[in-house]
């Protein structure tokens, strides 16, 4: 390709001699610096002075592009790996290929074209590298390049009235969209989190706030630790979260139920829950908890003292499944944090009574279990004993949320009606056991009788021979 010298390009001589607005852009744009000029675009001829020799049509003159023309113009070069050589450019030409499949490539109220084309983000006349100042899509610029439509609410109800209008609003809440406002650039802005050319809605699979992709977002930033060095905040939230019991169920088993960061910190609201809220996101889910916690003494003791709730106990990204070691006054238990014989003892006694008592249900419900096995390995009919025993199981469940009243008498409650399952469990057991017993040893008796009578019968009979 000959790169004709500025000076040689009728177009732009003659564009600047008019000054319109085109030309005046164009001087600053990465195009120009790349030997790149109007005819590369536009077509025509750029040797001729003539203006009407120049935009001639017969010639490949193409006017102004409209519609997806437009997209089409750009990616006749970022479409081409070949013919961004040989600009001496080795970037990416990828966009196109994920642009005409993104939630943006969707067909436009008016005309049916592509919702956005290259220009809306990057202007057309004085594109500048995306790493500029001067970018519409630099990180202290794209957020007002994304809201200039995704906060106008007019216009985003003509092509989806129920998607909210209020990122804006929201992200400037957030830590992340205050840092922003004030020009820093580390901090997440629409793009780092949605993507580019890239975005998609969040419940398609491909889109990088997807649930399941959500968490490698954010770590892009929060587990680099250069970045966040000067923060002063840990980078091991992925690492613990991965780890966690909603990590696992999220990222392994794809569990949707199970949070992914923004099911806690909000999506573009982004912020550490507060002490006060953070029993509210938990019991989003996990209601029954944090309904027993708010009316158990716990919740006045810890808002006094300003302890965050579940958080206390649970932790908050490194969540692990629960056992019966946490509750009790034992190595490995929290109430023991707090309560000590001579410390808040009043909950270090319950903590015990509460142990002793879901210790006895569990045993109670392997004795109940193992003599119900044993009856039915011997051919026992224990179909009610057996159906019984999902009882005691329940009530085991229940009692382990039930810990959450930290009220030893209603603790004891629920826990009871498990020992009182369990005693029926067990002596249906047993009496089957019995029965087995006792069929066993008539079987013997009976059989005993039998031989007896066969031998005596068989004596008598050849005595008689005799
Ligand atoms: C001798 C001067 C001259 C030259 C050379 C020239 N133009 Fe123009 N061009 C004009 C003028 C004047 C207008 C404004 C026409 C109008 O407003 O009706 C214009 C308009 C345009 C427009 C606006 C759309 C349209 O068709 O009205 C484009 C695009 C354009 N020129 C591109 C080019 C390109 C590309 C070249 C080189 C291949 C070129 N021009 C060469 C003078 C020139
Ligand atoms: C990288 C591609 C590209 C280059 C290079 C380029 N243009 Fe354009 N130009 C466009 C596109 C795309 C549009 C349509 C813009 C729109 O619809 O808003 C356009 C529109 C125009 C228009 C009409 C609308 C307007 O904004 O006034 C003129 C005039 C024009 N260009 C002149 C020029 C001139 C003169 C040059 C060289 C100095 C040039 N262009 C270089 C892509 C280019
Ligand atoms: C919705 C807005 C948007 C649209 C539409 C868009 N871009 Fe981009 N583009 C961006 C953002 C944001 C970046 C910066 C990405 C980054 O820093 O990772 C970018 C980066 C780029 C880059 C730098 C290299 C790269 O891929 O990061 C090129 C080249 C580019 N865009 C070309 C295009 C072309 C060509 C089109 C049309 C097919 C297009 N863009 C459409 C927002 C957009
Ligand atoms: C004639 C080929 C060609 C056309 C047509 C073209 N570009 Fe480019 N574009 C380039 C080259 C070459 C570069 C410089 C890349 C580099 O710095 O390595 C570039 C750079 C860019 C960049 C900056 C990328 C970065 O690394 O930050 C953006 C954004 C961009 N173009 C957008 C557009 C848009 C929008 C259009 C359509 C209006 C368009 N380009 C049309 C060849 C072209
Ligand atoms: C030209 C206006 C426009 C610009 C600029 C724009 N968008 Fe959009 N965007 C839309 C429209 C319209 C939709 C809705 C498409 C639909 O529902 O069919 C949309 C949809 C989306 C969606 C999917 C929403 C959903 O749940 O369906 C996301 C995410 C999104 N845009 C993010 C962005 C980001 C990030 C940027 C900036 C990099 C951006 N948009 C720039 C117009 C725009
Ligand atoms: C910290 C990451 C992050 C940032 C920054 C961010 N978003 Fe989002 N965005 C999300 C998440 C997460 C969702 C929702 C996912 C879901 O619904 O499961 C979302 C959803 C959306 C949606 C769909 C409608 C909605 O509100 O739920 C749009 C549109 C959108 N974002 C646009 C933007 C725009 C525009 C910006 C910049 C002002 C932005 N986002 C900044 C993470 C982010
Ligand atoms: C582009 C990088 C980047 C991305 C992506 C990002 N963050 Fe951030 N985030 C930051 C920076 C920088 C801070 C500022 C740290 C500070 O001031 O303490 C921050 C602050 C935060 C804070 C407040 C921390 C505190 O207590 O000071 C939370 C919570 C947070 N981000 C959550 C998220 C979540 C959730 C996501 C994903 C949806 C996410 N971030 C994505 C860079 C990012
Ligand atoms: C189950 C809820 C939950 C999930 C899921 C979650 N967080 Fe948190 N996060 C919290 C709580 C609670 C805090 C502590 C807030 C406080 O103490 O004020 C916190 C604190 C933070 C902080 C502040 C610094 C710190 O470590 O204390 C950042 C940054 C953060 N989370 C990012 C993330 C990221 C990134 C993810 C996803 C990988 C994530 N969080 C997942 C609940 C959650
Ligand atoms: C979006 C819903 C959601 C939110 C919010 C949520 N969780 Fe969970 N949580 C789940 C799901 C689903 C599971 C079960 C995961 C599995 O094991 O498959 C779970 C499991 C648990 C477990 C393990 C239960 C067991 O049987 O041992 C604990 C403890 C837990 N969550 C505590 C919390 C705490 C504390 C918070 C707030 C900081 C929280 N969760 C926020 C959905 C949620
Ligand atoms: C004072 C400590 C403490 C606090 C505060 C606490 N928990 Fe627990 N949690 C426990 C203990 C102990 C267990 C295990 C009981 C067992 O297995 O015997 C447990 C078990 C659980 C379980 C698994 C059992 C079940 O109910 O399915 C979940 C889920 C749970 N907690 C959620 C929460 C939520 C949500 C909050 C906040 C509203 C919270 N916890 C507050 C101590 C606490
Ligand atoms: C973070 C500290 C902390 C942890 C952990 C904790 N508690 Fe408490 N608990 C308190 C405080 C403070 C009070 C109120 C002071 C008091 O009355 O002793 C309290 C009160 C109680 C009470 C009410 C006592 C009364 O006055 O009637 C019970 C019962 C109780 N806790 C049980 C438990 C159990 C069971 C656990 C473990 C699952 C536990 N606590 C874990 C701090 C804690």
């Amino acid at each position: 390709m000959v790169i004709l010298s500025r000076a040689d390009d009728q177009c732009v001589t003659c564009h600047n001699s008019i000054e319109d607005k085109p030309s005046l852009l164009f001087k600053n744009d990465i195009h120009q610096q790349n030997g790149i000029s109007c005819a590369d675009c536009h077509g025509g001829d750029r040797k001729s002075e003539d203006a009407d020799q120049a935009m001639n049509k017969k010639i490949g003159y193409k006017g102004i592009p409209k519609g997806n023309d437009i997209t089409k113009t750009c990616s006749e070069c970022h479409n081409n790996q070949a013919k961004m050589k040989r600009f001496g450019s080795s970037i990416k030409t990828n966009q196109l290929e994920f642009f005409a499949t993104s939630v943006h490539s969707g067909g436009s109220i008016d005309g049916g074209e592509w919702i956005a084309q290259c220009i809306t983000c990057h202007g057309a006349h004085g594109v500048s590298s995306v790493k500029s100042m001067q970018s519409p899509v630099h990180p202290a610029n794209v957020v007002k390049t994304c809201t200039k439509c995704h906060s106008d609410p007019s216009y985003m109800k003509k092509y989806n009235p129920s998607l909210p209008v209020d990122q804006l609003s929201k992200y400037h809440t957030s830590i992340h969209g205050s840092l922003n406002k004030k020009g820093n650039i580390d901090a997440a802005e629409c793009a780092s989190c949605h993507g580019s050319h890239n975005i998609y809605r969040p419940a398609d699979t491909r889109s990088t706030v997807n649930a399941v992709n959500l968490p490698s977002t954010c770590a892009k930033c929060h587990s680099d630790v250069q970045k966040m060095k000067k923060y002063n905040i840990p980078t091991d939230q992925y690492k613990k979260f991965a780890k966690s019991v909603h990590g696992k169920a999220l990222l392994e088993k794809h569990d949707l139920g199970a949070p992914a960061c923004n099911d806690c910190h909000g999506n573009h609201g982004a912020i550490p829950p507060g002490v006060e809220s953070i029993s509210n996101v938990c019991g989003t889910c996990h209601a029954l908890n944090a309904d027993l916690f708010a009316s158990s003494p716990h919740k006045k003791a810890f808002d006094q003292r300003k302890y965050p709730e579940c958080e206390t106990c649970h932790g908050n990204h490194e969540i692990v499944a629960t056992t019966d070691a946490l509750l009790g006054v034992g190595v490995g238990s929290v109430c023991s944090k707090c309560h000590k014989s001579n410390e808040n003892q009043k909950g270090f006694v319950a903590a015990q009574f509460m142990r002793g008592l879901i210790d006895s249900l569990e045993l109670s419900e392997k004795n109940a279990k193992g003599l119900i096995e044993e009856a039915q390995q011997k051919g026992m009919e224990v179909g009610e004993a057996k159906f019984k025993l999902r009882d005691v199981r329940q009530s085991r469940l229940e009692s382990r949320t039930m810990v959450h009243a930290f009220n030893p008498e209603k603790f004891k409650d629920v826990v009871n009606k498990g020992l009182e399952a369990a005693q029926f469990v067990k002596s249906e057991g047993q009496s089957a056991l019995d029965e087995y017993q006792f069929r066993r040893f008539g079987l013997g008796v009976a059989s005993f009788i039998i031989t007896l009578l066969a031998v005596s019968l068989f004596l008598y009979i050849r005595r008689i021979e005799r």
